[in-house]
């Protein structure tokens, strides 16, 4: 690991019992596709997934699965710092001290804030929903990251995010480095494969809506058979005009790295539902591999657990230096003796 490279740091909620293909198309595949070149930070926001309603005995489980899906999907522990956010407590430490310098107005006015205020009731809104995006800056300024490859749904987040390093920076001293968002243009949001008008979603409204990394691959091939595509029979990118088969055909560019104008060209004069049975067929052998290679993964969890023990131990290396000077400008006593 060397200082030269630029530091890559980013997550996944264990809110689900699999992540989803947006998940990995918006975000893990770039993570693995940067793993070699920079310094890589990947974590798994247990402290974010308890914002929400949750359940103790899935959500330890859900942590082992995002895990096991990280390396099934080709994060190398050796090469990446891999660890769970709860291991390294400088986050919620961090992220205090960041909620006192955010503003009301400014955690009120987070679009995922409300959105899910908006789901849940206000009643249900807790105040750690409230204090999330400040606890995502914390996760990204603690290890000094340089970018932080994410869908763009979490664009509004990391603005917020170098907003705080800044003000911090300003009233106390030179303390963070200001990160920057890597967001794909053509992979930031892939769609519902029911309603092309919403984006993937845990949450969606229909299951066939999204596909599951850790279901059936043939459920997941007949998912994509029934997806949703558009009026007309022409096989083109239009993310306005066709939603369906644009959102198609951006999965199938990166199932295979192929580029759409070729996949335009090949399918030219084919009918939607050629291009939907080689994409189901293409995500079978996509999935079969990712689910076989998690499921072991999972039926060895001392190992997995082995993995996350060493990783926080690296992360905490960090994390306790920066967290340490963020102690010190702010006017925290040293502890004799240390900490
Ligand atoms: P989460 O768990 O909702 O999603 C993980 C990643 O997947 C991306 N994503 C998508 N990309 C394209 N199309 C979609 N339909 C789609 N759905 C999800 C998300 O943009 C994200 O990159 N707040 C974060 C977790 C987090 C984090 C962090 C990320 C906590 N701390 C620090 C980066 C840095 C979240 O809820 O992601």
């Amino acid at each position: 690991m060397t200082s030269t490279r630029q530091r890559i740091l980013s997550g996944a909620k264990p809110t689900a019992d699999s992540l989803h293909l947006g998940n990995y198309i918006g975000a893990v595949r770039q993570w693995v596709d940067m793993q070699s070149e920079y310094d890589p930070v990947f974590f798994i926001p247990d402290l974010h997934a308890i914002t929400v309603d949750f359940d103790p005995v899935e959500l330890a489980k859900r942590t082992r699965i995002v895990a096991a899906q990280y390396i099934a999907a080709g994060i190398d522990p050796d090469k990446s710092i891999f660890f769970v956010q709860s291991h390294v407590p400088e986050h919620a430490q961090l992220a205090w001290a960041l909620n006192c310098i955010t503003g009301y107005g400014e955690a009120a006015r987070m679009t995922q804030f409300k959105d899910k205020t908006a789901k849940a009731g206000s009643d249900a809104a807790t105040l750690g929903l409230f204090a999330y995006p400040s606890l995502m800056a914390a996760d990204i300024l603690l290890y000094q990251a340089d970018l932080v490859p994410v869908g763009e749904d979490q664009r509004q987040h990391l603005e917020l995010t170098r907003t705080l390093a800044q003000r911090f920076n300003s009233r106390f001293g030179e303390t963070f480095k200001v990160p920057q968002a890597t967001i794909l243009k053509s992979t930031a949001k892939i769609y519902d494969l029911q309603n092309p008008a919403a984006k993937m979603s845990k949450t969606g409204e229909s299951p066939n809506g999204a596909i599951q990394l850790l279901e059936d691959p043939k459920t997941a091939a007949k998912r994509i058979k029934s997806a949703v595509t558009d009026d007309g029979t022409e096989i083109r990118f239009d993310a306005e005009a066709k939603p369906g088969i644009s959102n198609l055909l951006t999965i199938y560019a990166t199932l295979t790295n192929r580029t759409i104008a070729d996949l335009e060209e090949a399918y030219q004069g084919k009918m939607y539902g050629h291009l939907k049975t080689d994409l189901a067929e293409l995500m079978v052998e996509f999935l079969t591999p990712l689910r076989a290679r998690t499921n072991e993964l999972m039926s060895d969890p001392a190992e997995l657990d082995r993995l996350l023990a060493r990783g926080a131990g690296r992360a905490r290396d960090i994390a306790s230096v920066t967290l340490a000077s963020v102690y010190d400008r702010i006017g925290f006593l040293p502890l004799s003796g240390g900490r």
